[in-house]
C-alpha cells in the first residue's frame, strides 16, 4: 500500500456519519418526557436495514413505555435488590450470554478508565462500594428514562445471532442520534434474562442480548458531560501486505 498518497477527500455522507458516530455516547440520565411513537418508529426503521447472517435478522425488540417501563423497571429493581428489607438479596444472576469471564491488559485498563470517569463525574470517591452500588442501581432504573427496549436473538442462531443483535444495537444508537435521541446499551438488564422473558411472555427459544435505554437526555447532568477515549489505529490493526 502506498502510504504516500493523501487520504480521499470526505465525502458530506462520511462527514455526516462521522459527526453522528462522534455524538453519539452513553447517556446516563434522562428526562421524563416520552418520545412520539413516529420518532421511536423511525429509528426502528433505520435499524432495521442492519446487516445479518444470511439476512436471518434474529432481532425481535420489545418496547416498554408509560405503565409497562414503570412495571419493567420495578421488575428490574426488585432483581436487583430482592424485596428492599435488609435480609432480602437480588434475585440470582441467570444471563443467557456469559458475561465476561476476565478483563485483562488494554481491556483492563480500559475499563477502570471509564468507570472512573463515570464515578468522576458523578462524585463518587475510589473504593466507596455502598455509593458504586447505588451507580449500579440506576441500571435497573433505566436512568429514568421513558422508554426500554429489550433485544432478543434466537437460541438456534447462536454466537452470529448475537452479533447480528449488536450491530442492530448500534445501528439503533446512530440513528437515535441522528433524531436527537439519546440511548444507552444496557447488558446489565440481561443479567436478569430469565425474569424478562417471563415478565413480556417472550418464547423460550428468545435470548436476551441487551436493553437500551432511550429517550430525551438530561443535559445538565454531570453524568452526561464526559466522553470516553478510543484507541488509535495503531492499537488495533494489522497490516500485512
Ligand atoms: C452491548 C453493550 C452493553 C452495555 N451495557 C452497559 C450497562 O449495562 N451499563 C452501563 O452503564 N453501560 C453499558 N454500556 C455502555 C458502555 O459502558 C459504553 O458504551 C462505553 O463505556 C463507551 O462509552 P460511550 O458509549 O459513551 O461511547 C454498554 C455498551 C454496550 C455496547
Amino acid at each position: 500500500m502506498d502510504q504516500q498518497t493523501p487520504p480521499p477527500a470526505p465525502t458530506a455522507d462520511t462527514l455526516a456519519f462521522d459527526r453522528l458516530m462522534t455524538a453519539r455516547h452513553s447517556c446516563r440520565a434522562f428526562r421524563p418526557d416520552p418520545l412520539p411513537r413516529a420518532t421511536i418508529e423511525a429509528i426502528l426503521t433505520i435499524a432495521q436495514k442492519t446487516a445479518s447472517w444470511n439476512n436471518t435478522q434474529p432481532w425481535q425488540v420489545t418496547i416498554a413505555s408509560g405503565a409497562a417501563r414503570d412495571a419493567f423497571r420495578d421488575l428490574m429493581v426488585s432483581q436487583a435488590i430482592g424485596s428492599g428489607s435488609p435480609d432480602s438479596a437480588g434475585a440470582k444472576p441467570d444471563a443467557d450470554f456469559p458475561f465476561p469471564r476476565e478483563y485483562r491488559g488494554v481491556a483492563l485498563d480500559r475499563r477502570r478508565a471509564c468507570g472512573f470517569q463515570l464515578y468522576d463525574a458523578v462524585g463518587v470517591a475510589r473504593g466507596d462500594k455502598v455509593a458504586y452500588a447505588r451507580q449500579a442501581l440506576r441500571n435497573f432504573q433505566l436512568f429514568d428514562a421513558p422508554h426500554v427496549a429489550i433485544i432478543t436473538t434466537e437460541e438456534p442462531l447462536g454466537v452470529y445471532g448475537a452479533v447480528d443483535c449488536g450491530a442492530y444495537v448500534s445501528n439503533f444508537m446512530t440513528a437515535a442520534t441522528s433524531l436527537g435521541v439519546a440511548t444507552i446499551a444496557q447488558a446489565a438488564l440481561a443479567v436478569h434474562s430469565k425474569a424478562i422473558r417471563t415478565h413480556f411472555g417472550m418464547g423460550e427459544d428468545r435470548r436476551v442480548v441487551c436493553g437500551i435505554s432511550f429517550g430525551l437526555a438530561d443535559v445538565a447532568h454531570p453524568v452526561n458531560a464526559y466522553r470516553t477515549a478510543r484507541a488509535g489505529l495503531d492499537e488495533v490493526v494489522t497490516w500485512v501486505e
